[in-house]
């Protein structure tokens, strides 16, 4: 067992988790002030999103220096000592690596453009136009748009998966690669825990740079993603060399008994390419799975999303309903009361499947996508395009810690988005309700620390693709999901069975042969043992 077998992480978008000085902006003072929030939850991971300077095109996922914190977010004082302030309370923290690309304000990219002779240019990728004009091939911008911008000064094109303020660079560059090893010594001998790796299926390049085959004709109604999705991503993403590079990351993390979680975005979710990023056991240690959060709510399929995704990676997929890139769960599962009713019993599901699940922050809430004003959002993605709705500033408003204008967030300027949270909502007013949906995510991280098995245990499916009912075993715990849209039974294995857990009532029920599992409803059940039912 490694320490991160039993946990479970959460998500901490830091703009937007606590405010500690009062700039509207979320800092380490105030994360490091609600720690013990996270400690009473009852997770074991946090994963913090990018702190380092940054011109914030791309709110930190540009960085300008990889070896420092952003005064916007504190020093590396307060970093320290929120690190410090999470291993006090038995929380481990990883840290946002971002490799893909730097900031164009970064050091290294400067010397890049600004001596295309000089020993940095291979730093990043350079291009002539191609034949004729234009850019060197057709590939293009996660953000929308073409992947390459041209360069007076050289007379050359440069390559960017993201903004043009983010810069790819080249991981062909065996100098970066060597360079690359002192970030994550500089982090581990700060004592992270580890990192998440952003963009893993993206850093090396083909270098050939031959255009990426077309899947459909583009039309201009199109968000970026939609664009990005007309293209077999054939060279510029999920290139073979990727794993060189995780296997040398993997033994420098080894060294400190840290861990390497990769966000593994490929389009089309076969977990047969994600899980070559784990499966070796000499690459990243897992891996985010990203197609529950694409899979519709319906029984079958759930059910073959799962075990196909099992079936590549039996215990090394990392799971997440939300993030900061994605719509909250509960508005996409129907919003409202059915919406939230459906995440928590998503929620039990994926907890209990071998694996590392996530939270994100305010999902133990509850909390829908917000209401962003146009005039309010913020996200590149939505102000760079004709379709401002593709932004993802409804899933980043500020963490509402308690009723009030500023939601406990900040005690001084405004919020940098709205928090648009009623009362009910806000940590405060939960924690003092027992009967809370923060009090139901609490218990079930108690429950799910508690049942051994799902730590250790094999799955074995109880279910098939035709059952209204999602169910599996492990070991003397079973867990089942009732995604269709009535009551339906499961038939249970020989023995009597507790509830352990249930999204939709009190524990404590003893079943035996069969139960009837409620629309929408999570359970855990956990088997009586023989000398004492
Ligand atoms: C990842 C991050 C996202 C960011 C992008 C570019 O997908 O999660 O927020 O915009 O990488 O760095």
């Amino acid at each position: 067992m490694r320490w991160w077998d039993s946990e479970v992480g959460y998500e901490v978008y830091l703009r937007s988790f606590a405010d500690g000085n009062g700039d509207g902006v979320g800092d380490f003072p105030g994360l490091a002030a609600k720690l013990d929030y996270l400690a009473w939850l009852g997770v074991g991971i946090v994963w913090i999103t990018p702190f380092y300077p940054s011109p914030m095109r791309d709110f930190g996922y540009d960085v300008a220096d990889y070896v420092g914190v952003d005064p916007l977010f504190g020093t590396l004082d307060d970093f320290d000592a929120c690190i410090a302030e999470a291993h006090r309370l038995g929380l481990r923290v990883l840290i946002d690596l971002v490799p893909n690309h730097t900031s164009d304000q970064h050091r290294w990219f400067h010397a890049s453009r600004s001596d295309p002779d000089g020993s940095m240019r291979g730093y990043y990728h350079w291009r002539d136009p191609a034949v004729g004009g234009g850019p060197p091939n057709n590939w293009v911008s996660h953000f929308g748009g073409p992947a390459w911008s041209y360069d007076e000064g050289s007379q050359q094109y440069y390559l960017h998966l993201f903004l043009p303020e983010q810069p790819d660079l080249n991981w062909s560059n065996p100098d970066l690669v060597r360079e690359f090893d002192g970030v994550l010594e500089f982090w581990l001998d700060r004592e992270v825990d580890g990192f998440r790796v952003d963009v893993a299926q993206g850093l090396v390049k083909n270098m050939l740079m031959p255009d990426n085959p077309q899947r459909f004709p583009v039309t201009p109604e199109m968000s970026p993603r939609q664009v990005f999705g007309c293209y077999e991503h054939r060279y510029d993403l999920d290139q073979a060399g990727n794993t060189a590079i995780y296997r040398r990351w993997r033994a420098i993390a080894e060294r400190y008994g840290a861990m390497l979680l990769g966000e593994v975005y490929l389009r089309d979710n076969n977990p047969n390419l994600v899980s070559r990023y784990v499966s070796k056991q000499d690459g990243l240690h897992r891996a985010f799975y990203f197609a529950p959060m694409h899979t519709p709510w319906e029984p079958s399929a759930m059910w073959s999303t799962f075990r196909d995704a099992l079936d590549a990676a039996p215990r090394d997929f990392s799971w997440a309903l939300s993030s900061h890139d994605d719509p909250r769960a509960p508005t996409r599962l129907g919003g409202g009361e059915l919406g939230r009713a459906r995440a928590l019993a998503y929620s039990v599901l994926l907890f209990a499947l071998p694996g590392l699940p996530f939270l994100y922050q305010g999902d133990e809430l509850g909390l829908e996508e917000a209401d962003v004003p146009p005039e309010q959002r913020q996200d590149p993605v939505g102000s760079r395009n004709q379709n401002p709705a593709d932004g993802r500033d409804g899933c980043r408003t500020p963490m509402p810690w308690a009723p009030g204008p500023a939601g406990g967030f900040t005690h001084g300027a405004e919020p940098w988005l709205p928090i648009a949270r009623s009362d009910d909502e806000t940590v405060a007013v939960q924690r003092g309700d027992p009967g809370s949906i923060l009090h139901k995510y609490r218990e079930l991280l108690a429950v799910r620390r508690a049942l051994g098995d799902l730590h250790a245990c094999e799955l074995e499916w109880l279910t098939d693709r035709s059952a209204p009912v999602i169910g599996f075993r492990r070991g003397d715990c079973v867990c089942a999901l009732n995604a269709a849209d009535a009551p339906a039974d499961l038939a249970l294995p020989p023995g009597q069975w507790r509830m352990a857990f249930s999204s939709e009532r009190p524990a404590g029920a003893v079943f035996e042969s069969a139960m009837t599992i409620d629309a929408p409803e999570g359970v855990l059940l956990a088997r009586i043992p023989r000398s004492l039912g």
